[in-house]
């Protein structure tokens, strides 16, 4: 959701910004724009509405702009409908500030009319152009000192935002400000960067500073000063990025969805050894003992979109074996029903960026109640993982394709290594189920392998002749129900094909209307006790005319009397089969969209991490 890229040192800046930018291409957006200035000029800003591509061309690739310090965007429209007018970077008339901006302004139309008041005017319908013209304001009546017009500018603005400004007096200098929206600064040799999102630095520089809420900082070439509200030098940690360069790049793949979907059993292995010590589950790392956990009276998950997903299954998985009571709830929904949390009760935030407005959100109103938070986030460093009383680190790596998968995959097994820790230490497990279910863990990562590598060409094949699908709908009861959401998602979010998950049992109470002759339904069967109760509402929505499909385990053969098409997955116990079924439904996802020769990683109107509400 937007991007910011700024830099100052020694080099051409556009060329510089532009590959910043298209880096953080995956967390969509719709316009872009560059402000470059060279030296004491005023800067000069090129705007294109679009994909980056026509902003390049505009640009000759950026070399046509001249400078060695700028700032550049790719907005995500939000006040206001995409377009050039609207793109960032905004500026006031004589250009003397300029500034890009990611997040939402909420007073912007109460501020918008005060400095009307005071004689601004406005060219666009942005909150940014709100907030360029705000820090206008007070640098130009407060002795043009670029701090203190942000401080002042942030004691009035109420929302999330960060903010990338450049002012005409002071060259070769960008100065940042941030409140919930995520930024990091790069520090090179004479050069510095800022940027929402690591892989827009990596090329450059491994050494970054987090910039804080509520705080500020000073870029000049290869120096960074940072400061609080009240305007005092504070000091930070300068952190090495571990990530592998190449973790963001293709890396000979059409599209990074598919090379993340062939990282899962990776990003699973890694996952479970991080906190496998001696064969045991050890999560000191997240700050959790037993006795923390043997306190804990009931569990809150809570997440947003596919991440909510894989807080359904974790539902399952935690109840079925600790027996400790969940709920899992939409973070939009948390946040404003006024929860009641008891005591004894814990929460626990998933999230793959870590940056997401509504989980952040959740775990505030969870942490001003003093009920432990637990955070389950792939992005070190990230807000959540920052503000959380524990973190649990999913170890997926960079996730680009703004739909996920390895992050999910990554999710669910850390629900499934909390849920056997807490199902021991509050005795629900001998040590011999212990060690069984830490095996099964084990293994998920070559029997991902062995679906990818078994079932592939046949959804290939199968996506093509479905690619004109319009509804479908993901049935399945119990944790399979959960997967089916997932699946759902996978397929609408980059197919743009109506799609619904439905609990099996469930359709009956009014669905199966919708119900008619080549509706494709894909089922999801992998438990045991439930297999029969799904069949007969296979074969109900099969004698209405649907097409049926079903993900079923190895062994389920007969399976094929009833349905259209059947894909198996390897036995594992029953509880971590969502590991498995969801592989040929991200496939299925993967290749509708590819057949109809869309977007694949950058699904119209979405973005990577949601940094709005
Ligand atoms: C779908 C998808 C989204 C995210 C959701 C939460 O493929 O990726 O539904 O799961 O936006 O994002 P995080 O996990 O970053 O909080």
């Amino acid at each position: 959701m937007c991007g910011i890229v700024g830099y100052t040192g020694d080099k051409q800046a556009a060329p510089i910004l532009l590959a910043g930018l298209e880096k953080l291409e995956y967390r969509g957006y719709d316009s872009a724009g560059l402000a470059v200035r060279k030296g004491k000029s005023l800067p000069e800003i090129v705007k294109a509405k679009g994909r980056l591509i026509a902003l390049k061309e505009k640009t000759n690739a950026g070399k046509a702009i001249h400078g060695n310090c700028g700032i550049g965007h790719t907005r995500w429209a939000t006040h206001g409908e995409p377009s050039e007018l609207n793109a960032h970077p905004h500026a006031t008339e004589d250009r003397e500030v300029v500034g890009v901006h990611n997040g939402i302004i909420e007073n912007y139309q109460e501020l918008r009319e005060k400095l009307i008041k005071k004689g601004y005017s406005f060219y666009s319908d942005t909150d940014t152009e709100v907030a360029v013209k705000l820090v206008h304001y007070y640098y130009e009546n407060y002795g043009q000192n670029p701090i203190d017009s942000l401080a002042r500018a942030m004691t009035r603005i109420r929302g999330t935002y960060a903010l990338a400004f450049m002012f005409k007096e002071y060259p070769e200098e960008i100065y940042v400000a941030r409140q919930d929206n995520p930024m990091i600064l790069g520090q090179g040799v004479g050069e510095t960067f800022v940027a929402s999102d690591v892989p827009a630095l990596l090329p450059y520089t491994r050494q970054v500073y987090y910039i804080g809420n509520q705080e500020m900082a000073r870029l000049h070439k290869g120096e960074i000063t940072f400061y609080n509200i009240d305007q005092e030098v504070i000091e930070k940690e300068l952190i090495e990025i571990k990530w592998d360069a190449e973790a963001a790049e293709k890396g000979g793949y059409e599209h990074f969805m598919m090379k993340e979907i062939y990282e899962q059993p990776r990003a699973v292995r890694d996952t479970v050894n991080a906190v496998l010590k001696n064969g045991r589950i050890d999560l000191s790392d997240a700050g959790l003992d037993e006795k923390t956990i043997r306190s804990i009276g009931r569990i809150y998950i809570v997440a947003c979109g596919s991440a909510y997903h894989a807080g359904v299954a974790m539902q399952y998985v935690m109840e079925e074996l600790a027996r400790i009571p969940v709920r899992v709830e939409l973070a939009s929904e948390f946040r404003y029903r006024n929860p009641i949390l008891e005591e004894n009760s814990f929460v626990i935030i998933i999230s793959q960026s870590g940056e997401t407005a509504d989980s952040l959100a959740a775990l505030r109103l969870s942490k001003e109640q003093k009920i432990p938070t637990l955070a389950i986030v792939n992005v070190v460093g990230s807000t959540i993982a920052r503000e959380a009383d524990h973190v649990f680190y999913t170890l997926a790596g960079p996730e680009i394709a703004v739909a996920t998968t390895k992050a999910y995959s990554a999710q669910l097994i850390a629900g499934n290594l909390l849920s056997i820790q807490f199902a021991y230490a509050k005795g629900k497990l001998d040590e011999k189920r212990y060690k069984e279910l830490i095996e099964a863990l084990q293994k998920l990562p070559e029997q991902i392998q062995k679906v990818l590598d078994d079932e592939k060409e046949r959804i290939q094949w199968f996506a093509s002749k479905y690619a004109n699908a319009k509804d479908v709908f993901f049935i399945g009861r119990g944790i399979d129900y959960a997967v089916g959401m997932e699946g759902s998602l996978k397929l609408k979010e980059i197919s743009y094909i109506h799609s619904e998950a439905y609990a099996a049992g469930e359709l009956k109470h009014g669905t199966i209307s919708l119900i008619e002759d080549g509706i494709l339904v894909v089922s999801v069967l992998t438990q045991k006790e439930l297999y029969e109760k799904m069949i007969s509402n296979m074969v109900e929505v099969k004698c209405r005319g649907a097409y049926l499909v079903a993900v079923t385990m190895a062994g389920n053969y007969k399976v094929e009397d009833t349905v259209n098409f059947a894909l198996y997955i390897p036995e594992t116990e029953e509880c971590f089969t969502p590991s498995l079924a969801v592989i040929p439904l991200q496939l299925l996802g993967y290749y509708v969209s590819v057949s109809k020769g869309l977007d694949v990683d950058k699904p119209r109107n979405l973005a990577k991490s949601v940094t709005v509400e």
